[in-house]
């Protein structure tokens, strides 16, 4: 009997890392958005254990009167607190490409009485449609990875910030498009970014890097 428990357990264990390895080896082959249909793991309270927005936004530099880009807002997990952090006077940009992640943010930054301040687009990274030089910081939680075309999409979030703003990329390996902060790294300098800093741990971390150009 015993037998029988240990060999059920260690195949349900073997699966269940064969699953994780071929999803991120798949993540990693082709990158793509992360299904509208798991939105639910964004805001799950396991993750809101390492993920508090508070905190995570904190070391971002956001204050009021500034404009923010939350490029791939998912359900708008971060939305809600960087629109209270710029204020009244401040403007936040949720961008994601999947229209039900907008639908999302929508429904829970209107619940939290702050739209007035949150402009919503539905579209892709390459083309975003904002002007040139007029974001103050870009924040990229969990996305970046996901793109297909990084440098395109460094370039676009180039365009649209001023010059020597901040750009926050944050990653988190339960995420399976998950990137070791050398690779964030390397992305961001070959498209002319300039490092600023790291903070947090392997596991879940954040990296400032400003605008040169
Ligand atoms: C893992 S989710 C993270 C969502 C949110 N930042 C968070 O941390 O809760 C990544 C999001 O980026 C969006 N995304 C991926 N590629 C994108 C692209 N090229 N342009 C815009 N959004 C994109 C996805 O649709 C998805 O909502």
């Amino acid at each position: 009997m015993l037998k029988l428990l240990n060999k059920s357990l260690f195949l349900s264990l073997g699966s269940a890392i064969g699953s994780q390895v071929s999803l991120r080896v798949a993540c990693h082959t082709q990158a793509r958005p992360m299904p509208h249909q798991f939105a639910k793991v964004l805001d799950h309270p396991l993750r809101m254990k390492y993920r508090d927005p508070v905190e995570t936004l904190g070391p971002f530099g956001l204050g009021p009167g500034m404009t923010v880009l939350d490029l791939g807002c998912g359900t708008g997990t971060f939305t809600v607190e960087m629109a209270r952090m710029v204020g009244e006077t401040g403007i936040v940009h949720a961008v994601d490409l999947q229209a039900p992640l907008i639908d999302q943010t929508r429904l829970r930054v209107g619940e939290t009485g702050v739209l007035n301040r949150v402009h919503l687009h539905c579209c892709g990274a390459y083309q975003l449609p904002l002007a040139d030089d007029s974001v103050d910081v870009a924040v990229l939680i969990a996305t970046l990875a996901e793109m297909p075309n990084k440098l395109l999409a460094l370039a676009e979030l180039s365009r649209v910030l001023k010059p020597g703003a901040r750009v926050a990329i944050s990653e988190e390996l339960p995420d399976p498009a998950y990137v070791p902060p050398v690779t964030v790294r390397k992305w961001l300098t070959e498209a002319g970014f300039r490092f600023g800093g790291q903070i947090g741990t392997f596991f879940c971390y954040s990296m400032i890097f400003f605008n040169e150009k």
